[in-house]
């Protein structure tokens, strides 16, 4: 992908009016320095979304969205990054810098699309004429509006038909080749790898079809089902099969079905059931996980009730848990024996197979549940082993209300974790808007005061100078002052939305974000004197945190001459903090 600095981004940024470009799609009100609105990513009554003018950033204390201009295109227009960075681009009339390289892989990638459409366009015209596909369709019950809407096609059998009418050059044949539709034998003759299969094409988050599923008209012909291999443009842990379709229909999709196949999502499609996706013969990925949850807020995972369906649930579980912010939820249905989606739709209907999601498995429920399943509760052993197998996988979960909720499970069910864990990661959770709490500022350390008014005014980074005194600070949460003071100080016009952003990986980031989100009391300089003075607080700690070493040093008799001039400067420079107080 095409790689836009840093610069570029913050400047386009600073110049992007964020209160516009969210008010032309969701109607704010003026609540005095900030804005605030019902959330567009959740359903709710009062409003909880902000969108603070002054950080270029928006943030919902309902269900934990946030981001910059950028993001909440990317969120609610479901635009791509680029797309998105080159709409606002658009608005305030600036170019979207790109390289030269980037340039020419764009001019690959479009190659390949159209082979691809090409392709698509090739197997539907042999579908029209093929009676034995029509026919197999017809036997499945899918109706000719849903063969439509999936623009399902038909392989012909034999070895060239694809490559003949497609492939007629060098060039042509190259990119069929790349694009995943051919295959060769030993003796490198080049042959279609699609044969006498119905055709299901996949699209991207655009519409565009980058890899096709085939399916075996009769039984023993091969494996039952074929996808495209990976290609530049398609790798199967990143795509749904259906989320094209399901975002076309919805424009605010309630929930989202994860099924395995595409049989499973065509038929619920058909019977009224139509948010349902299917992963493409993998299990499910941290990428599916996030791709899910920025398209619905509920995820419902649809497995085989037998033993591989449980360890695919499982999968599912290590792979969402680190998207589970708040106001998401995942819920996991067992299907009887026998039975898929595709079959249980046709018997029930739709109104059945609501039934069934209402009655799903919360995640919390499925996740104890199975920990539990060999362990003996009434022994504090059995807690024990509980407890030890929970805690890797809760840590995992983001800073919140969900995640506080899960810890006070495990307490309940082991007595494990009832004293309150380290006072870093317990920020309070500010559940009620900014303006129904003003002064409702949590008590906290120097540095997450630091950090808290760097969020607020990045700009007061400038008035540091490397290297930071306060660097070698042996506390909580000073690794990550100095690296937010390093990007501050590279990125001099960085607003918060943009600072956030870069941490959006971070382990700390549920933290930073609450941080941000609050309304600090007081003017500029107001703010500016209280982070020099967290500052060079810090400073002196340091200087004593580094005394008391050289000192217990000096004790076991072992200082260098270097150490014992630096012990002298330090004494100097106490004795001179102390004058000065
Ligand atoms: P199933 O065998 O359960 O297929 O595989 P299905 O969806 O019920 O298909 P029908 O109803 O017989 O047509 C589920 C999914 O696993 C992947 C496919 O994505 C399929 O939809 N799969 C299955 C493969 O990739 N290859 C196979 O050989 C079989
Ligand atoms: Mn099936």
């Amino acid at each position: 992908m095409a790689r836009i600095p840093d610069g570029f981004i913050d400047d386009l940024l600073a110049r992007t009016d964020i209160v516009e470009v969210i008010g032309a799609r969701v109607p704010l009100k003026r609540q005095g320095k900030e804005y605030s609105a019902r959330c567009p990513f959740h359903d709710e009554r009062s409003p909880s979304f902000w969108v603070s003018p002054t950080k270029q950033f928006y943030h919902c204390f309902g269900c934990g969205a946030h981001g910059t201009a950028i993001s909440f295109l990317m969120n609610y227009d479901r635009l791509e990054f680029l797309d998105a960075v080159d709409e606002l681009a658009k608005r305030v009339g600036v170019e979207v810098p790109r390289d030269t390289r980037a340039r020419n892989e764009n001019s690959d990638t479009q190659d390949l699309i159209h082979a691809l459409e090409a392709a698509q366009r090739f197997f539907l015209r042999q579908y029209s004429t093929s009676g034995k596909a029509q026919g197999y369709l017809d036997n499945r019950g899918v109706s000719i509006d849903i063969r439509d809407r999936f623009g399902i096609g038909y392989a012909p059998d034999g070895f060239n038909g694809l490559r003949d009418a497609l492939g007629t050059d060098e060039r042509r044949l190259k990119l069929l080749d790349r694009a995943g539709l051919l295959s060769k034998n030993d003796s490198g003759r080049v042959y279609d790898k699609f044969r006498d299969r119905v055709m299901f094409p996949i699209h991207d988050r655009r519409g565009r079809v980058i890899a096709f599923g085939g399916r075996v008209l009769d039984k023993d012909d091969g494996p039952k089902y074929l996808n495209s291999p990976e290609t530049p443009l398609f790798h199967k842990g990143r795509e749904l099969y259906g989320l094209w379709q399901v975002r076309q229909t919805h424009n605010k999709i309630p929930r989202l079905i994860v099924v395995e196949g595409y049989m499973d999502v065509i038929a619920l499609f058909q019977h009224g059931v139509d948010t349902a996706v299917a992963t493409l013969g993998t299990a499910t990925t941290p990428d599916h996980a996030e791709l899910l949850f920025r398209n619905a807020a509920d995820v419902y995972f649809c497995f085989d009730g037998d033993r591989a369906g449980r360890g695919a649930a499982w999968k599912a579980v290590e792979s969402v848990l680190p998207r589970m912010k708040d106001g998401r939820q995942a819920f996991f249905l067992f299907l009887p024996e026998g039975e898929d989606p595709d079959t249980l739709v046709r018997q029930e209907g739709a109104d059945g197979f609501d039934r069934r999601l209402q009655e799903a498995m919360p995640l919390s429920q499925f996740l104890f549940d199975s920990l539990a399943a060999d362990v003996n509760l009434h022994t504090l052993e059995g807690k024990g082993r509980l407890a030890e197998r929970a805690k890797p996988l809760l840590t995992q979960i983001p800073d919140g209300a969900f995640a506080d909720l899960m810890q006070q499970r495990l307490t309940e069910l082991t007595g494990v974790g009832a004293r309150a864990a380290s006072p870093q990661t317990h920020v309070p959770a500010q559940r009620a808007s900014a303006a129904q709490r003003p002064a409702a500022t949590p008590k906290r350390s120097l540095v997450r005061s630091a950090i808290a008014l760097l969020l607020q005014k990045p700009a007061l980074a400038a008035a540091l100078e490397p290297p930071y005194g306060f660097a070698r600070l042996n506390q909580p949460g000073v690794d990550l002052l100095v690296e937010i003071v390093d990007v501050v100080q590279q990125r001099p016009e960085i607003s918060t939305g943009a600072l956030l952003e870069h941490f959006a990986e971070h382990a700390q980031i549920g933290a930073l974000q609450k941080l941000a989100s609050q309304s600090l009391p007081g003017n500029e300089e107001h703010l500016q004197r209280e982070f020099l003075d967290a500052i060079e607080q810090l400073q002196k700690q340091t200087v004593v945190q580094r005394l008391d070493e050289l000192q217990a040093q000096q004790r076991d008799g072992g200082l260098g001459d270097a150490e014992k001039r630096e012990l002298l400067a330090l004494l100097q420079m106490r004795a001179g903090l102390q004058r000065a107080q």
